[in-house]
């Protein structure tokens, strides 16, 4: 690669705590959709996901590419079906992002292809109960690890050959979801030893480099165990050694087939968790995997994984993008759940400076009509979310279980009251405000009432100056009608819609 290209690769820019996507020399946010599991593996069937796709306004899709499709026999390559997808993600004008399901996908092998899944002997299974195996390799099989990286670097080489002047390709996610389920821990022979055996030595130096700031769970279990460098999992990490460990095992495996991956051709890499339900314990949901308690554990074992990026189905939609954004970690949402992926959009770009919102199952059945309104609506301000994401000066509206959202912005308090019950079905309450400066701002969204007051209530009373609706094209504003009288307030009915207003204290 020369230097040109190499600086023109799709890339992340850090900048502070400000983190951007930079693709074609340009910060980027994707109005991206993931599409379901099979479909990418034929082009035929790709035609109408495409075309949905399109339709919907997505301008990135999210498509698996398999280790069992790309290397039916060992060390023979077969990347017809890439090409096709890079082809067609062209013709449509689409960005791509590929997920490369090699050893794990949601915690199972069943992506591998048969001349592994057939060799227990060469890639032993993870056990969760001794002697039963499961359908997925274990974390600790050294030939499961070279084979899957020798695949991903064959995929990510040939990825450089066909497509380093076009950047189709923006990012790859390496594998999905991983991690254990069943137990906490998996007891297979290699595992067993791994566990009695002292912690990795890299792992050491992390601990006491980062002493002072480790991730509380992480903190708070090791130095009850004493805060030792050294030792055993059960030694050094006590109550959550088993998880600790899975998370240790795991992301060195990833980050092993990421650094093989990146030393051909080196894109933004990810990995994406399955996230714990209230209450559940590890085994429950996949152990082991990225998730925000263990990742120091994935940081230190696969410095290759540029960030750690969530799958939302759960309802916190908030926390969890809170709970994803740790310095040097990026938003970034490959998974959320289709239904009410029209409203958390707005949390998502606004409040919590994602790179990428995709929906999960894009191509499949549901109603796709108010996602594709939100699309159209948020494209043409998506250059202002770009300039205004990591500035602290625009904020995201969702309607969780609150009847209203308050929050200072611009010198004021604001409150958006939200027009529907929680319960209610339906989109909830949704949108973003932004300060444009000097009292004036944006507020643009659906089903709320947003009101500004003082930030104290000694100085004065906020009178509006003007009030006008209109739409972006481009990141321009449009300006419609100006909003007086009867209309002098910020009302945003069950239409997406979008106001500037000006303020000032009386
Ligand atoms: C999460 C997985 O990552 C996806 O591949 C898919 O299986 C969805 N769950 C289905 O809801």
């Amino acid at each position: 690669m020369d230097s040109h290209n190499v600086s023109r690769m799709p890339h992340l820019h850090r900048e502070g705590d400000r983190i951007r996507l930079i693709v074609d020399g340009e910060p980027r946010v994707l109005l991206a959709g993931e599409v379901h599991n099979s479909s990418s593996s034929s082009l035929t069937y790709m035609e109408r996901s495409w075309d949905r796709m399109v339709e919907i306004g997505c301008d990135t899709a999210l498509v698996p590419v398999s280790w069992e499709q790309i290397e039916p026999e060992e060390g023979r390559f077969d990347f017809v079906v890439l090409d096709g997808l890079l082809a067609g993600a062209r013709e449509h004008g689409l960005r791509l992002v590929l997920l490369w399901f090699g050893t794990w996908k949601n915690a199972s092998s069943s992506y591998a292809p048969a001349w592994v899944k057939r060799n227990l002997a060469r890639f032993p299974r993870a056990q969760v109960e001794p002697g039963v195996n499961k359908d997925a390799i274990t974390c600790l099989s050294r030939d499961a690890r070279e084979a899957d990286a020798r695949a991903f670097a064959a995929l990510m080489g040939h990825l450089r050959a066909v497509d380093e002047g076009t950047h189709t390709v923006l990012a790859v996610q390496v594998e999905n979801e991983t991690g254990l389920l069943g137990g906490a821990r998996d007891r297979c022979a290699l595992a067993e030893a791994a566990y009695r055996a002292p912690v990795d030595l890299a792992l050491s130096a992390h601990l006491l480099q980062h002493r002072e700031d480790l991730v509380p769970e992480l903190m708070t279990a090791w130095t009850s165990s004493g805060a030792r460098a050294e030792g055993t999992w059960p030694e050094v990490f006590g109550e959550i050694a088993a998880e600790a460990f899975m998370a240790w095992q795991v992301g060195s495996f990833v980050g092993a087939v990421a650094a093989a991956g990146k030393a051909e051709y080196a894109l933004p890499m990810y990995a994406n968790a399955w996230l714990r339900g209230p209450g559940q314990a590890p085994g429950v949901y996949p152990s082991g995997g990225p998730l925000p308690w263990v990742r120091d554990l994935w940081q230190a074992a696969a410095p290759s994984i540029d960030f750690l990026a969530p799958d939302i189905y759960l309802p916190a939609f908030r926390d969890i993008c809170a709970e994803y954004r740790w310095p040097g970690n990026p938003l970034f949402i490959p998974e959320a759940a289709i239904a009410v992926a029209p409203a958390t959009v707005f949390h998502a770009l606004a409040g919590a400076d994602a790179l990428c919102f995709a929906p999960f199952g894009i191509d499949g059945e549901f109603d796709w009509g108010p996602l594709q309104e939100t699309y159209r609506f948020l494209r043409g301000m998506l250059p202002v979310i770009l300039e205004y994401q990591g500035t602290g000066r625009m904020v995201g509206l969702l309607q969780e279980r609150e009847a209203f959202q308050s929050f200072e912005l611009g010198g004021y308090r604001l409150t958006a009251r939200f027009h529907r019950s929680p319960e209610a079905p339906g989109l909830p309450g949704r949108g973003l405000v932004v300060a444009l400066g000097e009292g004036n701002f944006l507020v643009a969204g659906a089903d709320l009432d947003l009101s500004l007051e003082p930030r104290s209530a000694a100085v004065g009373q906020v009178e509006f100056l003007r009030i006008e609706e209109g739409t972006y094209e481009d990141g321009r504003w449009v300006p419609g009608r100006w909003l007086n009288g009867d209309e002098l307030h910020l009302r945003l009915g069950p239409e997406l819609c979008a106001r500037r207003f000006s303020v000032f204290l009386r």
